[in-house]
């Protein structure tokens, strides 16, 4: 294995169809209209030495290390900042360049520390390279001259260190911090010698603006900006691409090691999902890998009471398999169950389900998407036909209108975040629909042309007033409807939302947001040119959930928006793996491919394969699972890498629901909050440290690929087929790749994905069949799956969880851009130095009539339960409305949540609790009864650990 280089083109691709022929060097190149002399060397394997060039970043022109000869011109232009032209003749390599090229070296060397062979960067430094690149062998001025300002080395980011004294001023990091990332955190500060790079107002990274996304990092030629696991570990010797393990943008990265060790991990530039990019989770939260409170040894213990016992694997499978048998004999077939989830892979999912259907004999399978993207998988199948966002990323390049619906993507899909930031820069317009006024309102140099903060329960009646407008004053794309949709449902749609109570003006009494605000929307993304839909779970957790989805596709048919690029309807998944989990069959009613179980012919296909017979009842949701469970019928339960107790709704019912459970199996990393309530603990591994695959936000299969071997001894997957043959069903794979294979035989919309295929190809998009081999991009170009498009009549039906004297403020719950989901990964990183708790974010005006200042604790009541943290006061929140996020175990939030949940598909409605809030003295009974107990569990496990 060696280290991964990619190619340095020196500038991007020009993206234009026709094309130019030129000499370089003598040789012909022909490349598209735009390319620069630089690229077009590159692409002919000429290195035109550069520093201030890199193809992430748009030229820039400062170094005048890269001069050319041109056939006919003067001078000696810079080959990053010149196009190429038809019949240019282009020389890169006379004597007069070559002593103009040594003639700047020189001039930057006399101004650099000789410390090459005790930097950090040595052997990996541009600056090194390009001093051996031109020849340079004398430097004629001398090192003692005037030199670059050394105010010290800023040390203040927990993941990179800043050394000014070796700063060449390139700007790359400038450059790359506004055009790569969109955060505008650096400028480079005075003049001349006195120049430098500087992160805001004399600030140190870490206070500044700088969201640690690591493009300038990365953008640095020299040791300037460099990792501090490079400093302390050394320069890396080899790598292996795989897929970032947390969010659904499902970023590439290259796992850059020394030995066994994880040096650094860098996005990759072939990655079609982040193009080269990333975010400070993905690029440098993977640490609680090597976490000491990482589980390696099975446990077990007879009652939830006792302290647990490291047992060997083979212990802890057996009393997993005669608990299992032994629960079934007794109380039924129906009494187990499991959940897969969407951390884990594609294969590890499959064999959940599979697992559950072929060995437990019963349906009662499901994921930890029932609590966030099932209306997406009810609402899209039901309008277009397929469970699943229509375009990839790419997309949002072609877009000129842009509705952002219950999403946050700068805190929860900030790689994406990024790309969309660019694409606003550059013109399109952005209408942003949410009740809090996220970064995207207003951030540098993009400005939402439209916010509707909408009170939160109130998504239908806004997207149905939209439509109203759409429909009311001609907007709508008559052709595509009549040739793609259904024009009798459509008919009744139309007529529907063209009533009055569905207008702008009434939907203004209901959701807060003023009538014109709503037309002008509407105007703008049905007349605005490519409009582009994208959503998040701010759309999905509610008790219209479903119905919110329906109401979005019917906008997208409505204005002819689906089916090409820059269109489209998007969900943003939270979780790296939603869209995998999905289809890879883990809820209870669909196997793979969201086939219903009760279709007999696709039961039957995998009852051959699996050579044994299944059930065609749908089974238990994991809320039906904990209702069984306290009723008494349900009584076993195999969790795998999901924490159902901090992650699901009313924390109270999930916590009795396993409680009154006689075996809850959990595999996972460490002890979650749902093991305080398991009897075996079976140690899971690191996305580091299996093969398999992911699917992201954009149906994009993407390899995970090994990059140490698992800590705990096995793989996930392999956990998963000893338990089946300990119960006697034997499931055997060499690899996850057979895995796989199994799921293209069984699936027709994977029937052409292979491992071959991801790894000669990097990845797919499903549907990858023998119609689309090498994937789909964009869906429903030309048709709909479903065949014709259907309208759905979404009526708005306000929530029953309703504000009141008692509880007169709405709470609404999200994510921040540090941490993850439930934090068990990320609050084991120093990512916790950028947020150490959980806020209620609360109006000034709300605040003050509570007597609450800022950073007091305060009491959070609903009538399901109550919790207690800080307060943040912010203006990002609307007078009435509270938000908080859920990334820590003693915040409790779900405490507060209630039993609502979507009509269709019971994904909680976290996003509409009423509330009260009022000041008080610190965590509340519960959550020092709790956080006691979690506390319990960790010593028990860290006493284990010790005793080895
Ligand atoms: S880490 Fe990212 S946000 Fe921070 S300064 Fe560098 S490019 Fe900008
Ligand atoms: S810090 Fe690095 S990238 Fe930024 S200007 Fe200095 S040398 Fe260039
Ligand atoms: S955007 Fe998502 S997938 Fe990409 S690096 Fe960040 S967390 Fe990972
Ligand atoms: S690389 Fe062209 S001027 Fe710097």
């Amino acid at each position: 294995m060696s280290l991964i280089s990619e190619i340095d083109y020196g500038t991007p691709r020009a993206r234009t169809e026709k094309t130019v022929t030129l000499t370089v060097d003598g040789a012909s190149v022909t490349v598209p209209e735009g390319t620069s002399i630089m690229r077009a060397a590159m692409e002919l394997g000429t290195k035109i030495p550069k520093l201030c060039a890199t193809d992430m970043l748009d030229a820039f022109g400062s170094c005048r290390l890269c001069l050319v000869e041109i056939d006919g011109r003067p001078g000696t232009p810079a080959s990053c900042t010149t196009p190429v032209a038809n019949g240019m003749v282009v020389r890169t390599q006379t004597d007069r360049l070559k002593r103009l090229r040594k003639g700047v070296m020189e001039l930057y060397i006399s101004d650099h520390p000789l410390d090459c062979l005790t930097c950090s960067a040595n052997g990996d430094c541009e600056l090194q390279d390009m001093a051996g690149a031109v020849g340079l062998r004398e430097v004629r001025y001398g090192y003692d001259g005037a030199k670059h300002p050394n105010p010290g080395l800023d040390g203040s980011n927990p993941y990179f260190t800043y050394e000014p004294g070796k700063c060449i001023v390139c700007s790359r990091c400038v450059r790359a911090c506004e055009e790569v990332q969109g955060t505008f955190a650096l400028t480079i500060a005075g003049r001349g010698f006195g120049s430098v790079v500087s992160p805001g107002m004399e600030e140190s990274f870490f206070s500044s603006e700088c969201v640690s996304c690591g493009a300038c990092v990365q953008a640095c030629p020299t040791a300037t900006l460099n990792e501090k696991a490079v400093i302390e570990i050394g320069t890396p010797e080899h790598s292996v691409v795989t897929t970032c393990a947390y969010c659904g943008v499902g970023c590439s990265f290259k796992a850059e090691m020394r030995g066994d060790e994880v040096v650094r991990m860098v996005p990759y530039k072939d990655g079609k999902a982040n193009r080269g990019h990333s975010c400070v989770k993905g690029r440098f939260a993977w640490g609680y890998a090597n976490h000491r409170e990482r589980i390696l040894k099975p446990m077990i213990r007879e009652k939830i009471s006792d302290p647990w016992r490291e047992v060997s694997w083979e212990e802890a499978i057996g009393r997993v398999a005669s608990e299992f048998k032994r629960i079934q004999a007794t109380y039924g077939r129906g009494s187990v169950g499991g959940i897969t989830s969407s951390r884990c892979t594609d294969e590890e999912t499959f064999l959940v389900q599979k697992l559950v259907r072929a060995t437990f004999g019963n349906n009662n399978v499901d994921t930890c998407a029932r609590v966030c993207h099932s209306p997406t998988g009810y609402g899209l199948s039901t309008t277009f036909g397929t469970s699943a966002g229509t375009q990839d990323f790419d997309s949002v390049e072609h877009t000129d209108v842009v509705i952002l619906i219950g999403a946050n993507p700068t805190d929860a899909h900030p790689v994406f975040a990024s790309r969309m930031k660019k694409r606003l820069r550059a013109g399109a317009k952005l209408i942003v629909i949410d009740p809090r006024r996220i970064d995207l309102v207003r951030t540098p140099h993009v400005e939402a042309a439209y916010h509707l903060p909408l009170r939160p329960g109130t998504n239908v009646a806004v997207l149905t007033a939209l439509a109203h407008v759409v429909v009311t004053e001609g907007l709508v794309n008559e052709k595509f409807v009549r040739e793609r949709c259904d024009w009798d449902e459509f008919s009744d749609w139309a007529a529907f939302v063209a009533e009055p109570r569905n207008s702008p003006e009434e939907v203004a009494k209901v959701s807060g947001v003023p009538a014109d605000a709503i037309r002008g929307a509407a105007r703008r993304y049905a007349s605005g040119g490519n409009g582009a839909i994208y959503y998040g779970l701010g759309v999905t957790e509610h008790s219209q959930g479903s119905t919110t989805v329906m109401a979005i596709a019917n906008l997208a048919m409505a204005t002819g928006n689906i089916g090409r690029p820059g269109v489209g309807v998007n969900p943003l998944r939270g979780q790296n793996n939603v869209q995998g989990s999905c289809d890879m069959g883990s809820f209870p009613h669909e196997l793979s491919g969201y086939r219903h179980i009760a279709n007999d012919a696709t039961r039957a296909m995998f009852e051959a394969l699996w050579q044994t017979p299944l059930d065609k009842e749908p089974g238990l949701r994991i809320p039906n699972m904990l209702d069984a469970a306290v009723d008494g019928s349900f009584k076993g339960l195999y969790v795998q890498g999901e924490d159902i107790l901090q992650s699901d709704p009313d924390t109270h019912h999930v916590s009795a629901g396993l409680a009154a459970m006689e075996c809850v199996v959990v595999q996972d990393l460490f002890l979650n909050e749902t093991a305080n309530y398991a009897h075996v603990f079976l140690p899971g591994s690191t996305f580091l440290e299996k093969n398999g695959t992911f699917i992201n936000a954009e149906r994009r299969i993407q390899l995970v690929r090994k990059v140490m071997a698992p800590r705990n001894g096995f793989e996930d997957w392999e956990i998963t087929c000893l338990i089946s043959e300990a119960m006697g069903y034997p499931m055997r794979y060499d690899h996850p790749s057979e895995i796989m294979d199994e799921i293209a035989r069984l699936t027709p919309t994977f029937a052409g994905v292979s491992f071959e295929k991801l790894d000669k190809l990097g990845s797919v998009q499903w549907p990858c069949n023998e119609k689309a081999p090498e994937g789909t991009p964009v869906m429903h170009i030309g048709g709909f799956v479903r065949g014709k498009g259907k309208f759905v009549i979404t009526e708005y039906i306000p929530t029953d969880e309703k504000t009141g004297p008692r509880f007169p403020l709405l709470l609404t719950t999200g994510r921040i851009l540090s941490q993850y989901n439930v934090g068990a990964q990320t609050r084991r990183t120093a990512n916790v130095l950028w947020h150490e708790e959980d806020r209620l974010e609360i109006h000034p005006h709300d605040a003050e009539q509570r007597g609450i200042r800022d950073g007091d604790w305060v009491k959070l009541v609903s009538r399901a339960g109550e919790t207690s943290l800080r307060a943040l006061i912010t203006e990002r929140v609307a007078p009435g409305v509270v938000y908080t996020t859920f990334h820590y175990p003693t915040t409790q939030a779900n405490v507060v949540t209630t039993d609502y949940s979507d009509w269709a598909t019971n994904c909680p409605e976290y996003k509409v609790t009423a509330v009260q809030v009022a000041p008080s003295n610190g965590p509340t009974e519960w959550q020092e009864k709790y956080e006691d107990l979690a506390r319990k569990s960790r010593r028990i496990a860290a006493t284990v650990e010790a005793a080895e």
